[in-house]
């Protein structure tokens, strides 16, 4: 785990943070959703970002606070990891939402984020992403992937099916404007 210097560079950083939590969490966001249109359109479809963005800072500040008690953590990590894998998330995700972290922090301290500091939170962050990865790996954790994958591939039919039926909508409506407009230039003609 961590030593204590590392734990002390983390919370340092993170306590520049909490001036303006709101700001980090969207540029995070921002660094994470936005380049990574396919995580963005379809786990985070149907959240409020609003609400996310204030869960998973309040998250990540009880965890920083929380650095001492790495046993009591892992339970917590874990119980966290299992719920995501309901929500989709995969293991391979994590370094991606790792990287878009580290970057709002760097981005919003400027220099006052050191390569010190940098390494520090690699090394807190990747304790979080392997913790939240074993919780996912249980068998409940399973379980809740497989349902995840099965209601979304329902959801993907469901909105498939609906995209065909308005296709078919919009071309017996333009066929029939065709024919009465036909109709109507022929009548008038004659
Ligand atoms: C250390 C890393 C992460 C932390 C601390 C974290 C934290 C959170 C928190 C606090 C929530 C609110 C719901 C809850 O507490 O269960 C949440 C929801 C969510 N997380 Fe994460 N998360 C992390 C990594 C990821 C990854 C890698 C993904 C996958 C792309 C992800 C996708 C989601 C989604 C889709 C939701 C919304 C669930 C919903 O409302 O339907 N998270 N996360």
């Amino acid at each position: 785990m961590a030593t204590a210097t590392e734990v002390q560079l983390v919370r340092e950083s993170w306590a520049r943070v909490s001036g303006n939590p709101d700001a980090v969490g969207k540029l995070f966001y921002q660094n994470f959703l936005d380049k990574n249109l396919m995580i963005k359109v379809t786990l985070f479809k149907h959240v409020n970002m609003d609400v996310q963005r204030g869960l998973l800072m309040k998250m990540i500040d009880f965890v920083v606070r929380d650095l001492d008690n790495v046993e009591d953590l892992k339970v917590f990590l874990r119980a966290v990891g299992e719920r995501h894998a309901g929500y989709g998330a995969l293991p391979l995700h994590y370094p991606i939402v790792g990287e878009a972290l580290i970057a709002s922090l760097r981005q919003t301290q400027g220099p006052n984020f050191t390569a010190q500091h940098e390494a520090a939170w690699v090394k807190i962050y990747g304790f979080m992403a392997n913790e939240m990865i074993i919780g996912q790996l249980t068998d409940d954790g399973k379980a809740l992937a497989a349902k995840y994958q099965k209601r979304y591939f329902a959801q993907v039919e469901r909105e498939h099916t609906a995209q065909e039926r308005r296709n078919i909508i919009v071309a017996v409506g333009v066929v029939a404007a065709f024919c009465v407009g036909s109709y109507l230039l022929l009548k008038k003609k004659n």
